[in-house]
């Protein structure tokens, strides 16, 4: 079996990560924040010092404004439903993906306006076309990091000039470059920061935070937790309500760990020469049709492709079944992306390594890919 659909969710993890589940789930135990014995207490610290690496990972000078999400569909939803209200402005662009582009939606019916901005060719959304778009109401600018079905990555730190500039809330969506790409939150000037933890970071599924810098107080999406009944909690209680998923987010922390020993530098080096060799390998088999930059460097790491004349699910079950070689096709929870870049219906086939492939399954993916392309 080779595995390449890590831009879904990351398979396999550091051991690490499987240690920490485990230990957390057997010798942990407590309920954290809810009692003063020591297991409970035990598992508190748990949380404390996976909220410490994330922003140690991320330069976020204030761990106490991460609050855990169970993904970063929920992290974008609080933040975008907390921030906007009815007669806001915000501007956005026309690669997101479902998590930013439902919620925005139904804030459209509710009487906010939303500007989409589009990318280039290889989709990558640039600064001007940004500033183009603001006006005296806009509120936020909220832009994918790098796009799940072009793979570019996008100006950002420009983009994150030009709001602070502007006085502008700036968002970015890093669920497909948490892990693969180095980001510097305070450098980056971002206010506002969604990610996933079980992609690039390493952790289980069911896991994610939003970052918001302080004065941006949002409500939950659901209420409850711990204190008097009319009692607004600080953050990262305030977000935080019900039961925290320990074992999961104990296991976020002990990737993020990983990622920190081993350094995001070197990961994404090792990611770019996977990427290069699938770009080489694609170009030289007749009939793909590559979307997005034919440069790795340009690209988080992913790739998604077509091959003239077929259905991109039909050769997703083809590679599945007949090569036991694991991508996605089709949407990619982004119709709007696919649309913009002239793919939709049918989508696409998107193939995503991660730091755990080798290049030999590289070989043997684009094999495969040329078999039944020519
Ligand atoms: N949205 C995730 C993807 O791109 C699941 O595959």
């Amino acid at each position: 079996m080779i595995y390449l659909d890590n831009a879904a969710t990351s398979h396999p993890k550091s051991e690490s990560v499987y240690q920490r589940i485990d230990y957390i789930l057997r010798k942990i135990g407590g309920n954290p924040g809810s009692s003063s014995h020591s297991m409970a207490l035990n598992a508190s610290r748990v949380i404390f010092e996976a909220r410490e690496s994330v922003a140690k990972l991320f330069n976020i000078k204030d761990a106490s404004r991460i609050a855990w999400t169970k993904n970063a569909t929920e992290a974008i939803n609080v933040a975008l439903k907390g921030i906007l209200k009815s007669g806001n402005h915000v501007v956005t662009t026309s690669i997101e993906h479902n998590a930013v582009v439902k919620p925005l939606k139904r804030l459209e019916r509710e009487g906010v306006r939303v500007t989409k901005v589009k990318p280039d060719k290889d989709g990558v959304v640039r600064q001007e076309d940004i500033e183009k778009a603001l006006t005296k109401e806009t509120r936020l600018v909220s832009v994918v990091h790098a796009s799940n079905v072009f793979g570019a990555i996008l100006p950002v730190a420009e983009i994150g000039k030009l709001c602070r500039k502007k006085g502008i809330l700036f968002m970015m969506d890093a669920a497909q470059t948490a892990g693969t790409m180095p980001i510097d939150i305070d450098s980056l000037q971002v206010d506002v920061f969604c990610a996933t933890g079980h992609k690039s970071l390493f952790g289980p599924q069911g896991t994610g935070f939003l970052y918001i810098k302080e004065g941006v107080e949002p409500l939950p999406l659901i209420d409850g937790g711990t204190g008097e009944d009319d009692e607004m909690k600080e953050m990262p209680d305030r977000l935080e309500t019900g039961t925290m998923n320990t074992p999961g987010i104990g296991g976020l922390g002990a990737g993020v760990d990983f990622l920190l020993k081993e350094g995001v530098e070197k990961i994404r080096r090792y990611e770019e020469g996977l990427i290069s060799q699938i770009i080489d390998g694609l170009r030289n088999t007749k009939n793909i049709k590559i979307i997005g930059s034919l440069n790795a460097m340009d690209r988080t790491c992913l790739i998604s492709f077509n091959i003239e004349g077929k259905d991109p699910s039909d050769v997703g079950h083809r590679l599945d079944n007949e090569f036991g070689i694991m991508v996605r096709c089709g949407l990619h929870c982004a119709p709007q992306a696919h649309k913009t870049a002239g793919t939709h219906p049918l989508g696409a086939i998107r193939v995503s390594p991660g730091y755990f492939n080798t290049p030999k399954e590289i070989e043997e993916f684009l094999r495969a890919v040329r078999e039944i392309a020519e």
